[in-house]
């Protein structure tokens, strides 16, 4: 059997795999009670006496705020940290699955989406964390995969807490009757979290490279929130009061970061639509 050692094992989309997928490999468990991140020499050793076929890196501090008020220390956990434990896996000859983001191009003034060979542009530290690594596998290493995934939404499942995203932002205006602003001056890929934990298998036996991990979407953020609420059975009055429109926020430049999936869907993996997302979703739990 496979083993594999996951960081970030109890975060969403590691508990959420490893839920689908309790048989199928030998998952050791690397949490940050077992290892904190923060100091990579550590992380070396700790690697170095670790018996593994596979490294699966889904351990961050994916905060944007966080990111610029401590740079130095979410450096060392997103970037310094994953880089040595890289290091380890290939002096053992061992494959390095590194979880990136679509935030790697948060800088583009230009629309997505953007294909893989499309040069990264960031303009925030956790952005620049995950180029920082990026980099490193691109330069030094023969057998690693970078999955780059949009925000991926879903809901909770026994030991399984989604990590904020639109559904639960949406969710939490309406039922906490918080009026809460959505901004109109974004465009970002949203996909169902379930499709990662479906095709595991498939995704972790790709080719070496950089794979964009995205289902499409041509609606704006606002327009996400009250397609969720729409959904989830709101009516249009109820959805007016609690979900707002933010004209402010990225004005001074629309932030267009999605990412065109057409490379890894000609691997085999699967894609669809937000909206198609959002359905699936809403009928796993219930809601349909
Ligand atoms: N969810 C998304 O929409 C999304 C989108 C794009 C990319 N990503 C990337 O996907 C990966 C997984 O995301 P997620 O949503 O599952 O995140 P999450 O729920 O926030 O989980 C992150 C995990 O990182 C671990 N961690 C944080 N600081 C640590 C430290 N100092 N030492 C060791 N471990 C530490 C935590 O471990 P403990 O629980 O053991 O404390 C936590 O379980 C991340 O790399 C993230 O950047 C996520």
């Amino acid at each position: 059997m496979l083993k594999i050692a996951m960081t970030g094992a109890r975060g969403y989309l590691g508990s959420l795999i490893r839920l689908y997928h309790k048989d199928k490999y030998e998952y050791i468990s690397v949490t940050s009670a077992d290892l904190d991140l923060s100091d990579p020499d550590r992380a070396r050793e700790y690697f170095e006496q670790l018996d593994f076929d596979m490294v699966f890196h889904a351990a961050a501090r994916p905060k944007t705020e966080e990111c610029e008020a401590y740079p130095e220390w979410t450096r060392a956990i997103n970037a310094l940290a994953p880089i040595e434990i890289a290091k380890v896996c290939r002096e053992k000859g061992k494959r390095f699955v590194f979880i990136s983001t679509e935030q790697v191009y948060n800088g583009k003034s230009e629309p997505g989406p953007f294909a893989e060979d499309v040069p990264t542009d960031t303009v925030t530290n956790y952005g620049r964390h995950k180029v920082e690594v990026e980099q490193w596998l691109a330069e030094n290493s023969q057998d690693y995969l970078v999955l780059r995934l949009s925000s991926m939404f879903g809901m909770a499942l026994p030991g399984v807490k989604p990590s904020t995203n639109l559904i639960s932002n949406t969710l939490n205006a309406i039922r906490g009757e918080k009026p809460t602003l959505f901004t109109v001056n974004e465009l970002r890929g949203m996909t169902y979290a379930q499709r990662l934990a479906d095709q595991f298998d498939k995704l972790i036996q790709l080719p070496t490279g950089v794979y964009h991990f995205t289902s499409e979407n041509y609606i704006n953020t606002y327009e996400i929130a009250k397609t969720i609420a729409r959904g989830f059975g709101y009516d249009e009055e109820t959805i007016a009061k609690y979900i707002l429109p933010n004209h402010d926020r990225y004005k001074e430049r629309f932030r267009d970061y999605r990412m065109d999936a057409t490379k890894i869907q000609e691997h085999g993996i699967e894609l669809g639509t937000f909206e198609e997302d959002l359905e699936i979703c809403l009928r796993d739990f219930g809601w349909k």
